[in-house]
């Protein structure tokens, strides 16, 4: 239950967005020409403008006092300090430690993790560079041109979108990943590879999620076949914090990269998960981007909440959800190679934060979290932007864009690109009046028939909030910082709802049915006991299959 202060301060909140429900957001702006610099802050290159949105200096003052009465800045404490904060599974949440480039120990459960850390990160490194520079081989001797990482969720995301992210870093051998149980996945990618050439890294955190151990006996079966039976361990490395299970499945102990169980899935990129980036672009850009995560986790530890960026992220997040009933957020990075971002923060968010009940199990009494979406602009503008300008529902938006592109010779791109981002946000908060319209058709030299037909539907009704997030470049150390900084905004928002942002027993169920359904869809067993549809469901495929 809320305490006495959460519970009026949240009173206070809603009151406060009842009486500014009706205002507008450009009028904020008339009336304050210096609203962008105290709607917005900085942390290095990092700029996060809150501006457009609808919310005063009253409105952050109350958020703050939002985050200190729910103990924000303690229970951020406890989760750098070791704490068991993951409740239900009796964990430390210590993603933290992977990036702790400080000297400083973290301690979990009275041990001091760093060295266990550090030996990895030199193992990941060794083999790394090993596979890089050709001296780890195939069983042929030959050099490995193609790495295939199988793993599903947090053991696929997050190496994917840094790898695609990190592009113009990218000098070791191409990245392949396969994650689905359609077999399409695997078989795809397999074909275009030379088994010779093929380096498998197996990445699962319990080593028994039924999709990861699927493509993998796929993938043991396609170089047994090709390379012969004593090929498999040449071929294979794993990452798993199950190393039992690992060795069971036959790779050899010096290609098994570990991690722990204080280390969640959607937050294990920076553990042995993300050997893939690693071979990808080096040790060296692989500390880089652990840097940044930790940089990041400087600033949400030792920065005001008022000048924190995760901070405000995660409060206009609840401003946003709780206050202003927004059912969704749309993640819209002007930066073609975080194309896999937003599909990695649906994990991160949704998986963190989708809870009904708090830490002490009773039911929530506000909304947790939004539906994440989004897709990079500028593609989006061509395809579901309509929607968010003139549909019926008000979706804020979060925008990202890099100063700088990485092609120094196609500036005329990048001008359009970040002319095309500040447009969109500028067309959401200003909108189009049905004066302006009609003016403008007017001016076009239309008639007043047609100006009547044709008005209401060009009509914008701006006042449509957004948040824009400018980073220098998009490099190693930024990236990390970028990923680090929604992490802690999720936590900053479960901490205020007061849910456990670490577990996901959601996924569960879904997973004991389809164990349950398998031998129906083989035909094995009956259905009698399912449902109507899943009955009609499974009648109609045993027909439609030709096998
Ligand atoms: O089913 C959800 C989940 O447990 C995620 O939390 C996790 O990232 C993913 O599956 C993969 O799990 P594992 O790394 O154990 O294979």
């Amino acid at each position: 239950m809320p305490t006495a202060d959460l519970k009026t301060i949240l009173q206070r909140l809603e009151d406060h967005a009842h009486a500014t429900r009706s205002s507008k957001i450009n009028d904020l702006f008339a009336s304050d020409p210096s609203r962008f610099d105290k709607f917005s802050r900085s942390a290095d290159d990092l700029l996060y403008d809150f501006s457009k949105n609808k919310l005063t200096a009253e409105t952050l003052e109350l958020l703050f006092e939002l985050a200190r009465a729910a103990n924000v800045e303690a229970k951020r404490d406890a989760m750098f300090a070791g704490k068991h904060i993951n409740t239900t599974e009796d964990r430390a949440v210590l993603h933290t430690a992977l990036r702790n480039q400080s000297e400083a120990p973290v301690m979990v459960d009275g041990h001091d993790v760093m060295p266990d850390v550090n030996e990895v990160l030199v193992n990941m490194g060794d083999f790394a560079e090993g596979i890089r520079s050709a001296e780890i081989s195939g069983s042929a001797g030959k050099k490995f041109t193609d790495v295939v990482n199988i793993g599903i969720g947090g053991s696929d995301l997050g190496p994917a979108m840094t790898t695609l992210a990190l592009a113009p870093y990218h000098d070791g051998p191409n990245l392949h990943y396969v994650s689905n149980i359609d077999s399409a996945h695997i078989a795809d990618t397999l074909a275009a590879l030379n088994p010779e050439t093929t380096l498998f890294i197996i990445a699962s955190k319990t080593f028994t999620t039924i999709e990861t151990m699927t493509n993998a006996a796929t993938a043991r079966r396609w170089i047994a076949k090709h390379c012969g039976e004593d090929a498999v361990g040449d071929h294979f490395a794993a990452v798993s914090t199950a190393l039992d299970k690992v060795e069971a499945f036959g790779i050899p102990q010096d290609r098994v990269f570990g991690f722990w169980d204080w280390v969640g899935g959607r937050y294990s990129i920076w553990s042995a998960i993300g050997l893939p980036l690693m071979i990808a672009i080096g040790p060296d850009a692989f500390s880089d981007f652990l840097a940044g995560g930790h940089a990041m986790d400087n600033h949400f530890c030792t920065a005001p909440i008022e000048e924190n960026i995760p901070f405000l992220m995660g409060l206009i997040g609840v401003w946003h959800r709780n206050m202003m009933g927004y059912d969704t957020r749309a993640v819209l990075p002007y930066d073609q190679r975080l194309a896999r971002f937003p599909a990695y923060l649906q994990q991160l968010d949704m998986e963190s934060n989708g809870k009904q009940v708090t830490k002490d199990g009773a039911a929530v009494e506000t909304q947790t979290g939004p539906v994440v979406w989004g897709e990079p602009g500028t593609n989006g503008q061509h395809a579901f932007y309509q929607l968010i300008h003139q549909g019926t529902s008000v979706i804020p938006c979060e925008f990202l864009v890099a100063a700088n592109n990485h092609e120094e010779d196609l500036q005329n791109h990048h001008n359009l690109l970040l002319a095309n981002c500040l447009a969109q946000s500028e067309a959401l908060l200003r909108g189009r009046s049905l004066q302006e319209v009609e003016d403008k058709l007017r001016a076009d030299g239309k008639s007043e028939e047609d100006i009547a037909k044709l008005a209401p539907q060009k009509v914008f009704p701006g006042n449509r909030p957004s948040t824009t997030l400018i980073y220098d470049r998009l490099d190693p150390f930024t990236l990390g910082r970028l990923i680090a900084s929604y992490e802690h905004r999720v936590f900053v928002e479960g901490a205020i709802w007061n849910i456990n942002s670490y577990d996901q027993w959601g996924v569960e169920l879904g997973k004991e049915l389809a164990t349950q359904l398998l031998p129906m869809v083989e035909g094995s067993q009956s259905a009698k006991n399912k449902d109507s549809s899943t009955q009609g469901l499974l009648k109609y495929l045993i027909k439609a299959r030709s096998l």
